[in-house]
Order: C-alpha cells, then structure tokens, then sequence
C-alpha cells in the first residue's frame, strides 16, 4: 500500500517537474497574490520540517516525509507569477527579479532540486540525512531572499 502511494507520488512529482504548472491569471494582481499564496504554503511545511531538524520539535519520519513532499511540489509553483505585468505591482519582489531575470530562474531552480533532493532524504526516514537536505535547500531560499525580496 505504501509503495503503491509512493508510486503514484513519484509520478505526479515527475509530472510537475516535466511540465510545470502555468496557471492562468485574470490580471497582474491574481498573479502576485498567487505566487505569495505558493511562498506562504512552501514556508509552512519547511518551517514544519525546519522545527523538527533543529529539536525544536519531535521528529516524525511519516510527518516529516509529507512536509518535504508538499515543498517539493509547491517549489515549481511560484515562477509563473512573476510575469512581466507583475513588475509594477506592489510586493515584496525587487525589481532585480526582472532585471536580472536569468539569474533569478537559476535561483528557482537550484530551489526546486534542492527540494527534491530534500523529498528524496525525508523518503529514507534518516533524520541526518535529512538535516543536510534541509540546509542544502534553506540556502537557496536565502540566497534568492537576499538578492530578490525586500
Ligand atoms: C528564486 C528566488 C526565491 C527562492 C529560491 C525562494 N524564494 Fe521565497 N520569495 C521570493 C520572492 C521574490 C518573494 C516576494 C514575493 C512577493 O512579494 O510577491 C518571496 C516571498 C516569500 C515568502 C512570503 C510570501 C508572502 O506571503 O508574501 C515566504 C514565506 C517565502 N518566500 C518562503 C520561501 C522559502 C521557505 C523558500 C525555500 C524553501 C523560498 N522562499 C525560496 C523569492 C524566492
């Protein structure tokens, strides 16, 4: 049963990843308050697995697992907001994301290996395995906030 679940988590992983999710907007302000709803969801769940890397809170292998695959996924959401009607809404996004866009979609994508990478440790159950992926991952979203977000 278990494997079966995993199966079909993989393949709905592999999917996000082969074609990640355009979602349509109906003007720059949806688009905005989409790819925040995406940030608020992904800082959620790895705050969640950041709580129990760090002690703060009891590891749970089971929940640590779910939290990692929630992060996964939602890591290849967010991009699609940052279209260009967005730049002239009002947000937490520096003009860099726009000005240096190329550099700022390398970023995205380190994040979204890192969190598969992070999904792939929580799969294992090992919590030190799963310590070196959370950090591995909380580097690029530091390194995106300092350049990216004010
Ligand atoms: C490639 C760049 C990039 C990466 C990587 C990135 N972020 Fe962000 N993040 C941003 C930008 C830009 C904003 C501001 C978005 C806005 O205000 O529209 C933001 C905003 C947020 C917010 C606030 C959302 C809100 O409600 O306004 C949270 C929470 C967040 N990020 C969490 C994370 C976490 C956790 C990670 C790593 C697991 C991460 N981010 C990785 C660029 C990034």
């Amino acid at each position: 049963m278990t494997s079966l679940r995993n199966t079909s988590l993989v393949a709905i992983l592999a999917l996000a990843c082969a074609a990640p999710a355009m979602a349509q907007f109906k003007n720059a302000k949806h688009a905005v308050e989409y790819r925040q709803a995406a940030f608020t969801v992904m800082g959620k769940h790895f705050a969640s697995l950041g709580a129990m890397v760090s002690g703060k809170a009891p590891f749970d292998a089971a929940k640590a697992k779910a939290d990692a695959q929630v992060v996964a996924m939602v890591s290849t959401l967010p991009w699609s907001g940052f279209g260009p009607e967005t730049e002239d809404v009002k947000s937490d996004a520096k003009m860099e994301v726009w000005l240096e866009k190329t550099t700022f979609e390398q970023g995205a994508q380190r994040l979204t290996k890192a969190a598969a990478d992070l999904a792939t440790a929580a799969d294992s159950g090992n919590l030190d395995q799963i310590k070196l992926a959370f950090g591995a991952t909380a580097k690029s979203c530091k390194a995106c906030h300092d350049s990216y977000r004010n």
